[in-house]
């Protein structure tokens, strides 16, 4: 099994380009299930997740060209293969389960296996399905897969108890199609959402408020092939910020939305970062001395449940103590036993994490346990004295590209080993 070795060696300095969002690309495949016209996707990130999910769509009878150079994916879904699916390739996504939405809404059926993902909580889907229930549809769950039945979806309103991402993703696609009007209460407002929604408009769809908790959707009858670029991924954008408060460094991270990564600005200048909007680019200068501080977690445009661990890694040798709440999901943490190996002092309770800074970190063999986890202990590695090794390192990839190779380029020393 693939494994990153770390050999720590001072301040990150140089340019780094974020690549196209990984949690708006997934979704976006799925919406060109709608049309059997080509649709064209630019800034596709060569990751696990996007070729798990490229095989997914091609097992229900998508054509997809993808050149992972110039990162340009064209999708053709001429006609929707039923039948059933293979179970072990959907549970490695969670974004597995957006095919539904928009399958439902072209042939009025679709029965496919549960989501996987990150285990960093059950991860249910009951919002996804009370809203295609609230659309007209009849849903089954047997032998691990949930059948969702509809001939005509019919516009209604409905509200998320919370503001989850991927449901108001999946009924957005669906009640692009429905007979009538949607409107989502309580939706989720997170940048990808506005970007699927860019994207299922120039499809023809009649989408208004995506990036605000109230959507209004009016069906239509068809879709049309499209272009599209993805939106820069804030995450990845979020994680070379931290990379560069770890090791005390100076970074200018390019292809940003300042308006994506406010909150993490916000947060880093607070513990002593300065920073520099530059347009589509941001300067982060990590030279002074970093303070503890707080982080909780929250739906957008709060603090982003998905840069918890790497700024906590911030917080391992920071002056003082930080306090991390994260009220998105219930078992987050699985990166703290591992920063502990590390000798990093944190005590958690529950979803409220306590860490005091300390003077030195140790390299040490460690394990990534989840996507976001896997990359704060290549950052705490970063600042650790010693060599480290980080292992199961394909979480890291499901959602970093090149991640070695541009942290190689700032001047980092990592290289991955079998
Ligand atoms: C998306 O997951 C992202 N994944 C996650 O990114 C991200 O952490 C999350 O949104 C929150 O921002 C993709 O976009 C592929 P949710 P999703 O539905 O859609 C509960 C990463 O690291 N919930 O907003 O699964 C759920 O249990 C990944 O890139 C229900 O209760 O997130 C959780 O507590 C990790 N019922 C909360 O809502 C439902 O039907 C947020 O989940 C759905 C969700």
């Amino acid at each position: 099994m693939s494994f990153f070795y770390v050999k720590p060696n001072g301040p990150l300095r140089g340019d780094v380009t974020v690549s196209g969002a990984k949690n708006a690309v997934l979704p976006i495949m799925c919406a060109c299930m709608l049309t059997d016209e080509v649709c064209r996707i630019s800034s596709v990130p060569p990751l696990i997740d996007v070729f798990i999910l490229k095989e997914i769509l091609e097992n229900m009878g998508a054509v997809i060209e993808y050149n992972t150079k110039s990162e340009v994916m064209e999708i053709k879904v001429p006609k929707i293969k039923s039948g059933n699916y293979d179970s072990s390739l959907w549970e490695k996504i969670r974004a597995s389960f957006l095919v539904a939405g928009s399958v439902l809404a072209r042939t009025g059926k679709v029965k496919i296996p549960f989501p996987g993902g990150c285990k960093i909580g059950s991860r249910p889907v009951d919002l996804h399905i009370k809203g295609f229930e609230s659309l007209g549809a009849k849903t089954k769950r047997e032998h691990g897969f949930i059948e969702i039945k509809c001939k005509e979806l019919k516009g209604c309103d409905i509200y998320l108890d919370f503001p989850s991402v991927g449901a108001t993703e999946n009924i957005m696609i669906a009640s692009a199609a429905a007979e009538g009007t949607t409107i989502i209460e309580n939706a989720a407002s997170e940048p990808e959402i506005i970007d699927l929604a860019v994207f299922l408009n120039k499809m023809g769809a009649d989408i208004k408020g995506a990036g605000t908790r109230k959507i209004v959707i009016k069906g239509v009858k068809s879709f049309k092939g499209v272009s599209h670029r993805v939106m820069p991924d804030r995450i990845e954008a979020g994680t070379f910020m931290a990379a560069a408060a770890v090791t005390h460094g100076e970074i200018n991270i390019n292809n940003i939305c300042f308006d994506h990564i406010k909150s993490a600005a916000s947060k880093l200048e607070e513990c002593g970062v300065r920073i520099e909007e530059k347009g589509k680019s941001i300067l982060v200068d990590a030279k002074g001395e970093i303070k503890g501080f707080d982080i909780k977690t929250l739906p957008f445009p709060g603090f982003p449940t998905d840069m918890q661990s790497v700024f906590m890694s911030i917080m391992l040798k920071a002056r003082g103590t930080s306090i991390v709440t994260e009220t998105i999901f219930e078992n987050r943490f699985m990166h703290v036993d591992e920063m502990k190996k590390m000798g990093a002092n944190i005590k958690t309770d529950g979803r409220t994490a306590v860490v005091e800074g300390v003077k030195k970190l140790t390299g040490a063999k460690v394990k990534a346990c989840d996507l976001r986890g896997g990359a704060s202990l290549v950052l705490s590695a970063l600042c650790a004295e010693g060599d480290s090794e980080i292992s199961d390192i394909y979480h890291i990839e499901r959602g970093y590209g090149n991640f070695d190779e541009k942290l190689r380029s700032l001047g980092a020393i990592i290289e991955k080993r079998e």
